[in-house]
């Protein structure tokens, strides 16, 4: 069992200036921070810019403030918790580093328990991990864990080299590869939801499952981040991370025990069961000018530099080589500057074998619609008579609303930073997923298909529909 105690820690964050500590690391933190009995921890920011604690404590204040937190609190916390070091490059400023480590340790009565975030750009991470290595910042008297961001390389070699170079300093266990979407609470409902409810576990096959559809869709795009997205494009941005996380917890057999091991164990399994995404099997598009939400938005190409072939959606068919899933084909799609900002899995099931109503049956098949974000909840399609003499079908919604229910969902961030400092690898992946998902999409990394145009706003090129088509099937559009 783990006791207060236990968390107490220092949390170094390499990149503390940056945009990721600002607009979820820093809140995450600093709630954590406020939990009753919670752990005591003292942050550590470090990076190049030569800031004094004052200065981060100024801007970390403003940042959480615009996020929307009452004053009430920040400015202790930030007076009390933390403190900044500038981060040269010499191999004299890494001992400085550790003796800064060191003696905030000493100062607050801290137990030697560290947490190495690396919120960095992802070609600064090989060198920031030998560098820790090199200098013993992962060694001390507590635990240490190092926490890296997703993406975790850029191809399946990029992938084993850095895993090869963590292993040499840190072992498995004190790695926790972030998905921030394992840490969503609708994600880690679909485990409960699966397996606490056997009523859709004894249809959750190939002989009720006529095919299932996977949509990650945001109506943003780039973001002003145009130049280094397009060295990532969607297929390494969302595909092989987000969306495949989704994949495993939809296709997963029941873990032997609810443990981050056993779990883990079989989200592997279906990845190796998936065969490699074929060229025939992609669909990839980029975004035009259009209209999002009645505001006109420019297309990709002007938002990059230099014409552009990176792709801003995808559209793929997965087939699962094991006995629940051999048959039954797994869409999967996500782009930016689509309609709507939606994330929805949904189980469509087969149709009845017979109707009771002749052979020009109207009765569409069963659907079991989960909504990840926003408005996250639960759907399932079933049809009614509707009254009078007459007999016709309706399609009707057995609907659960989280909100409706529970209020407002906790943050990500806060979830899964909570899980790091007891140690919790449910929600983390790990070296060998990784690894087997970098697979995956191999062939299409390396021989990209063509770049469709769609327009801004749109649900993506029309060869996102033909992909379907071809089997009579059609994307469920929200
Ligand atoms: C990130 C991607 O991992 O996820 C972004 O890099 C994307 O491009 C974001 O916008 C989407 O996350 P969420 O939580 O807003 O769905």
């Amino acid at each position: 069992m783990t006791r207060p105690g236990d968390l107490n820690h220092l949390f170094v964050v390499f990149g503390a200036t940056g945009d990721l500590m600002r607009r979820k690391l820093l809140a995450a933190l600093f709630r954590l921070g406020r939990r009753d009995g919670g752990a005591r921890g003292v942050v550590l920011g470090v990076g190049r810019s030569p800031w004094t604690d004052d200065r981060f404590r100024v801007w970390a204040r403003e940042a959480l403030l615009a996020l929307g937190h009452p004053d009430e609190g920040v400015s202790q916390w930030c007076e009390g918790c933390l403190f900044y070091h500038a981060l040269g490059e010499r191999a004299e400023d890494d001992e400085e580093l550790r003796e800064r480590m060191e003696s905030l340790e000493r100062a607050h009565g801290l137990p030697g328990n560290r947490v190495l975030y690396l919120a960095i750009p992802p070609d600064a991470v090989p060198a920031t991990v030998e560098r820790i290595g090199r200098s013993g910042l992962h060694r001390s008297h507590g635990w240490t864990r190092l926490v890296l961001e997703k993406p975790f390389g850029t191809d399946l070699a990029s992938a084993r080299a850095l895993n090869q170079l963590i292993h040499a300093s840190f072992e498995e266990s004190q790695v926790f590869r972030i998905d921030h979407y394992l840490g969503k609470e609708t994600m880690q409902n679909l485990l409960t939801f699966r397996f606490a409810n056997p009523v859709f576990e004894s249809v959750w096959n190939r002989d009720r499952v006529d095919h299932v559809q996977i949509t990650v869709a945001e109506a943003v795009g780039v973001e002003g981040r145009g130049h280094s997205y397009d060295r990532v494009g969607a297929l390494r941005d969302m595909v092989q991370n987000h969306l495949t996380q989704i994949l495993s917890l939809i296709a997963m057999e029941p873990p032997a025990r609810f443990e981050a091991d056993a779990i883990r164990n079989e989200k592997v399994k279906v990845l190796h069961s998936v065969a490699p995404v074929a060229r025939d099997a992609a669909v990839f598009g980029q975004y035009t000018r259009g209209q999002v939400e009645g505001r006109d938005v420019t297309g990709y190409g002007e938002e990059v530099e230099a014409p552009s072939r990176t792709e801003t959606f995808v559209a793929l068919r997965l087939e699962l080589a094991n006995w629940r899933w051999r048959g039954v084909p797994f869409y999967l799609r996500t782009g930016k500057r689509l309609k709507r900002q939606i994330s929805q899995v949904v189980v469509q099931f087969r149709p009845a074998p017979l109707c009771p109503l002749g052979p020009d049956c109207p009765a569409s098949p069963n659907a079991l619609v989960i909504t990840l974000q926003p408005d996250e909840g639960f759907d399932l399609l079933v049809e009614v008579k509707t009254p009078g003499q007459a007999i016709a079908f309706q399609t009707q919604r057995f609907r659960f609303r989280y909100a409706e229910v529970f209020g407002p969902l906790p943050d990500a961030y806060e979830t899964l930073l909570y899980d790091v400092l007891t140690g919790d690898q449910t929600l983390f992946v790990r070296s060998d997923e990784i690894e087997a998902a970098w697979r995956l999409y191999e062939a299409i990394l390396t021989h990209p298909p063509e770049v469709h145009p769609y327009v801004a706003g749109s649900w993506g090129p029309e060869q996102a529909d033909a992909l379907l088509a071809r089997e009579g099937r059609s994307w469920w559009n929200p």
